[in-house]
């Protein structure tokens, strides 16, 4: 039996699930990999903080740089989170050769040049499966199981705070506020929740995946970001009338150009994403090989992600004991080596929700507008009101560049029947995309 070394830095939640786990589960680890994993140290910051998991008092420091001058360890599980220690640790243990384990999306979206040259130029490997979408083996269902794939398409739930906020905001007519505090109370959101309703970690957890997609590094100020404070219980109960829900996504769509974005979207009620309910993530993949593929799981908590985290430590040491050279990774590499293209150029349909003066003409001049940027309304509704008062408009809007409707909307919310601010959040069906027949293989039809 082999043994390998492995030091954990970070001991909050997901490490101790993976301590935990790699105790529990050591034989059927050792059983399938013939590896047996030895904890040589735990770097944490409190000595003393109470925690769930038992773990002996000798294996504790504060001084991470001892774990990474270590020689029996050759796989660092770097569990800090945040971009300074962080950084300095896991650069500190690429450079001694070690292999380094992490689920830090932050450091790889916002630092990975860095990362990915180091880690390139020490020879080392670095794996970060519990980066996106926590225990749903994403990565290396790209890096492996779909290797033959270009990539069209990569959508999906990528944040199960904004997730369990908007569900219970559709399921219970709750406000954006109140949903929040039940995130909160129930441990899914942070304290400072502002990471995942702005659509931050969302927007992390995209620049990863459409780096690993594409076959270059994604700046992560290249990702447009919108978050879901927002959204309204009005916009969720008119976007249910129009058969739709309103869930926060991440989308990757290469087609002329890369878009890379996060913002909450209209999908039909219909579509199998508008079914997932509360904490959970699913992601669609659309390869031009498999056609579409999609992953569903939980995207956090201790026992899901350092699922994931073992499943890194298993393959860096399976790479440790069996290979020599670095395997074939898809990305990310080289820079800008594709167009990204801004959000002005991407095409969607929109839902619009504007408060106006019911006065004769209301309609008319906002038609108007949108008639003048050859932009089609596709429907209308406005409750019946009173003559005078403020009520609700709703426009369904016909594909347009998002310039074009920017820039009709700045207008329009100069008309003076208009009160309040406008909402405009993207419509997307996903339509699944046509198989090629002529591509399928057919009786006498090899491909040559
Ligand atoms: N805070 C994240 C979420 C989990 O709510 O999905 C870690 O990325």
């Amino acid at each position: 039996m082999q043994q390998i070394g492995i030091a954990i830095a970070g001991f909050g939640t997901v490490g101790q699930g993976v301590y935990k786990h790699l105790l529990q589960n050591r034989a059927l680890l050792q059983q399938r990999l013939g590896i047996r994993f030895a904890v040589h140290g735990i770097a944490v910051r409190n000595l003393r903080r109470k925690r769930l998991v038992k773990v002996p008092r000798a294996l504790l420091t504060r001084d991470w740089k001892s774990l990474v001058e270590d020689p029996r360890v050759s796989i660092v599980v770097e569990l800090f989170g945040g971009c300074n220690e962080a950084r300095r640790l896991i650069l500190a243990a690429l450079r001694k050769g070690k292999s380094v384990v992490t689920a830090n999306k932050a450091l790889l979206a916002e630092h990975g040049e860095e990362i990915f040259e180091v880690t390139a130029r020490y020879r080392a490997k670095i794996y970060f499966e519990a980066s996106v979408a926590g225990g749903v083996p994403i990565i290396k269902a790209l890096r492996e199981g779909l290797i033959v794939n270009r990539f069209q398409m990569i959508y999906g739930i990528l944040n199960g705070t904004c997730n369990y906020i908007l569900s219970k905001m559709s399921r219970d007519g709750t406000s954006f506020a109140k949903a929040l505090a039940a995130a909160q109370r129930d441990g899914y959101a942070e304290a400072n929740p502002a990471l995942d309703i702005d659509g931050i970690d969302a927007g992390h957890k995209v620049a990863i995946l459409a780096s690993l997609s594409n076959g270059f590094l994604m700046p992560f100020s290249k990702v447009h970001i919108e978050g879901i404070r927002s959204i309204t219980p009005l916009d969720i109960r008119f976007a249910r009338l129009l058969g739709y829900e309103i869930k926060l996504l991440g989308i990757i769509r290469a087609e002329n150009g890369i878009e890379a974005r996060v913002h909450p979207v209209l999908i039909p009620r219909s579509h199998i994403l508008a079914a997932v309910d509360g904490v959970y993530n699913a992601i669609v993949v659309r390869g031009d090989v498999v056609g579409d593929a999609m992953f569903y799981g939980r995207g956090a908590g201790a026992d899901a992600t350092a699922s994931a985290v073992i499943a890194d430590i298993s393959e860096a040491g399976l790479d440790r004991l069996y290979s020599t050279e670095m395997r074939p990774l898809l990305g990310p590499r080289g820079r800008g080596a594709a167009k990204i293209k801004s959000i002005d150029d991407v095409v969607s349909r929109y839902y619009l929700r504007l408060s106006v003066v019911d006065r004769p003409g209301v309609l008319a001049g906002i038609a108007s507008v949108l008639a003048r940027a050859h932009i089609g309304i596709s429907s209308v509704i406005q409750p019946e009101g009173h003559e005078g008062k403020v009520v609700p408009l709703i426009l369904m809007i016909h594909d347009a560049k998002y310039r074009d409707m920017r820039r009709a909307l700045q207008q329009i919310v100069k008309l003076p029947t208009i009160r309040g601010r406008p909402m405009l959040v993207r419509v997307e069906s996903f339509d699944v995309a046509p198989f090629d027949g002529g591509q399928d293989l057919r009786p006498g039809g090899d491909v040559s």
